[in-house]
């Protein structure tokens, strides 16, 4: 397969710059090759899927609709329109103009932010590769896809800063970032939640709310920053992850749904949803606690010297940092509750040291209002019992709670409790053999859905639920 670069829709001037293109034609074979081996599995060559390709950034009409070849989707490099004598907006230069290049000084630290953030974007294309064989709908198995092909384009977005600005040490990294593979012992993904198994659709759909929801934050942190270049490629990818939160979030709320009716059905109790095949609320609340706590660990420990200095030279900021009241924040403390000899203390850190936390509180809101409105459903269908996020002490492995247990109202216990109630908490083996059992088998007629979901309210671009969103074809 080979796509020349013409066929990279792109707003970056691609054709005119002989060098950037030449480094991105040696790179994206080798790309092509990654995806043919680590993206979705059995749907590569027979399968048309009806996708969303970025042409444009143009907020009415960036994106065009038609069914397509997953290897021949056209990944393209866009920056969201500049911004008129864009000024930093925070930290010690605030105010000054941005940058258009690097200063030699963050070159490093710039380059590892956006490595990390690359990685994570075909970590999640691994993990998800297998879950098309058991979709519950071409629907669901469409917009699986789209998540994936627009993590490829996201990947896309990085490698570009990396061959654009770093040069020898940018084109490595963008080597790199397609050798490493999730779950792996000798080249694993560069962050914890993106080595996870993604086995179930609905750790899929919980991935989506959550984990995607942590790069939602990430790319508003980097949309703040002083390198423009990243600023713009990073804001024009938030206008495709809505569409990813979406899907998790709407997933949730479908099964949470199914699993209202069959509880109606059978006069609200829980223990029987399983023998209708559905999910009951303690699976989907411990999938819940899973996917949320591996996501709040990705923001990194909470007293942070290298997020200050991230901060402090304009790198990444905060979420909507214009919206925050006091820019440079070198001032004002902030108040963390941390566990000293079995019981909590109060501890007083520097702002700038808790940049970390204050993205991870914001975070923490978004995730709440969705929990919400999963429990507006229950309520709809008269049922008592809601879904909550555990406290963001419970079960993490990064900062000052890590290697601690706490119950999942922040409760600090000792090992003995944890390990005796943790099937209580987490997914386990019988949860995942159930789960595995209820989705074995596939669906995809357009006219289904399986039994432990419930239909989507509509379909995708104005198009009916029912329709065919893959095809096969010889
Ligand atoms: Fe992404
Ligand atoms: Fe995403």
């Amino acid at each position: 397969m080979n796509i020349s670069s013409e066929k990279i829709p792109n707003n970056i001037g691609l054709s005119s710059d002989r060098r950037l293109k030449r480094a991105l034609e040696n790179w994206q074979p080798a790309f092509i090759d990654w995806w043919m081996e680590m993206g979705p599995a059995g749907f590569q060559e027979h399968h048309k899927v009806y996708l969303r390709t970025a042409v444009g950034v143009d907020s009415k009409g960036w994106a065009h609709f038609e069914h397509v070849r997953m290897p021949e989707y056209r990944w393209g490099i866009f920056l969201a329109e500049p911004e008129n004598d864009r000024r930093i907006g925070f930290g010690d230069f605030y105010g000054q103009p941005v940058w258009q290049e690097i200063p030699g000084e963050y070159r490093n630290p710039l380059r590892r932010l956006i490595v990390t953030q690359g990685d994570t974007e075909p970590a999640s294309v691994e993990q998800q590769r297998l879950l098309g064989q058991t979709c519950p709908s071409i629907y669901d198995l469409r917009n699986l896809f789209q998540v994936n092909v627009e993590e490829g384009r996201h990947l896309w977005a990085m490698v570009h800063l990396l061959h654009s600005y770093f040069g020898r040490d940018g084109r490595e990294e963008a080597e790199s970032l397609l050798l490493r593979r999730s779950g792996s012992e000798d080249a694993p993904r560069i962050l914890g939640a993106f080595n996870q198994p993604v086995t179930s659709w609905l750790d899929f759909f919980m991935f989506a709310m959550f984990t995607d929801r942590d790069g939602k934050y990430q790319l508003l942190a980097l949309a703040e920053s002083s390198f423009d270049p990243l600023s713009r490629a990073t804001r024009f990818m938030l206008t495709e992850e809505a569409h990813h939160m979406f899907v998790g979030e709407t997933g949730v709320s479908r099964v949470v749904e199914r699993t209202a009716q069959i509880m109606r059905d059978s006069k609200g109790l829980s223990e029987d949803v399983r023998k209708m095949g559905g999910i009951d609320l303690p699976t989907i609340q411990k999938h819940l606690n899973l996917w949320y706590s591996l996501s709040i660990d990705l923001f990194g420990g909470e007293v942070s010297s290298n997020a200050a200095t991230y901060f402090a030279n304009g790198l990444k900021g905060r979420a909507h940092e214009g919206k925050c009241a006091d820019h440079q924040a070198e001032e004002g403390t902030y108040f963390l509750d941390v566990p000293e000899n079995g019981r909590m203390a109060r501890e007083e850190i520097s702002v700038r040291n808790a940049m970390n936390e204050i993205l991870r509180d914001s975070y923490t809101e978004d995730c709440q209002r969705g929990v919400d409105r999963w429990n507006k459903v229950l309520e709809k269908y008269g049922i008592s019992d809601r879904l909550f996020l555990p406290s963001k002490r419970f079960h993490r492995h990064i900062g000052v709670y890590a290697g601690k247990h706490f119950d999942p109202q922040g409760t600090p216990i000792g090992d003995e409790e944890f390990n005796r109630r943790k099937a209580e908490w987490l997914p386990g083996p019988s949860d995942y053999e159930y789960e595995h059992n209820l989705m074995r088998e596939a669906v995809y007629e357009p006219d289904k859905m399986a039994n432990w979901i419930a239909p989507p309210r509509r379909g995708i671009n104005g198009l009916p639920i029912n329709y065919e969103y893959v095809r096969t074809e010889e």
